[in-house]
């Protein structure tokens, strides 16, 4: 199954590379941050016709169209492009998510960004790959010599979870804080060893869901703002090397 969503995935991205600069249609969902384009749906209904058409009957959680077949045992979960406000700028900054849960655990998973030509995949059990090779997130164990990344919801003006406060506590804390806006990438560059930690808030299961496997099967680690177990349908999310997880949990704990 892996080698089919890593075909779709690729296939999506490079759909959205071509596409860049040819958005024809921008629609606000809701907040004026919060946008959708046609080359979102684009992308979805290209993932969704090869779900339909090499895995028959299979369920579909997708960003722009929801919920389908949701009987099936099993369920892709797709962002057809995370990072949209990054791609109406033309900002590198995005990819395609697309994981596949079986029986309510994630099993496979694969992000690609086809600014860099960067395939991120995991199966569960089986190790995390970037373009066929292992990943393994860093040794690093103290806060301040990490690099960490977070993103900010749409309604970011309301502070959920006191989201502003989180990141000016992070900021004094840590080496260095970064915010790409792609929540996707984000987590996958924890498994690269290229960040040491992230967390975020109100983020979706298609945002996290393939990453979150890429992430735990480098070694990472992921809980809830209470360091308690992590679910793709909650909505926080701190994800680390696992060596600072208690020192990032202890940074948020001080806002909670
Ligand atoms: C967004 C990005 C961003 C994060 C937002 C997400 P979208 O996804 O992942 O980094 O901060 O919370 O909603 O809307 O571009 O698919
Ligand atoms: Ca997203
Ligand atoms: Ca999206």
């Amino acid at each position: 199954m892996i080698d089919k969503v890593i075909e779709i995935a690729k296939e999506a991205g490079r759909f959205l590379k071509e596409n860049e600069g040819k958005i024809s249609e921008i629609k606000e969902k809701g907040y004026f941050t919060n946008l959708v384009t046609n080359i979102d749906k684009g992308s979805e209904t290209k993932i969704k016709n090869f779900v339909e058409k090499n895995f028959p009957g299979h369920g579909v959680l997708a960003e722009e169209s929801g919920i389908s077949s949701p009987s099936s045992e099993y369920r892709w979960i797709i962002d057809p492009l995370d990072g949209t406000t990054n791609f109406t700028h033309a900002f590198p900054v995005y990819c395609v998510s697309i994981a596949v849960e079986h029986k309510g655990e994630v099993v496979a998973g694969a992000v690609y960004d086809p600014n860099f030509d960067e395939l991120f995949s995991a199966e569960k059990g089986g190790g995390a790959f970037l373009n066929g090779k292992r990943l393994v997130v860093t040794p690093a164990d103290k806060l301040e010599r990490s690099m960490l990344a977070t993103g900010f919801p749409y309604d970011v003006k309301d502070d959920p979870f006191h989201c502003v406060e989180h990141f000016e506590s992070f900021l004094v804390r840590a080496q260095a804080v970064r915010r790409l806006g792609s929540a996707a990438l984000d987590i996958c560059y924890v498994a690269a060893g290229r960040l040491d930690g992230f967390w975020e808030v109100n983020l979706h299961p298609w945002d996290t869901a393939a990453a979150v496997l890429i992430t735990t099967e480098a070694g990472g680690k992921v809980t809830g703002f209470h360091g308690e177990k992590y679910s793709i349908y909650q909505k926080d999310i701190v994800l680390s090397n696992g060596k600072i997880h208690d020192e990032m949990l202890e940074v948020i704990r001080q806002n909670l």
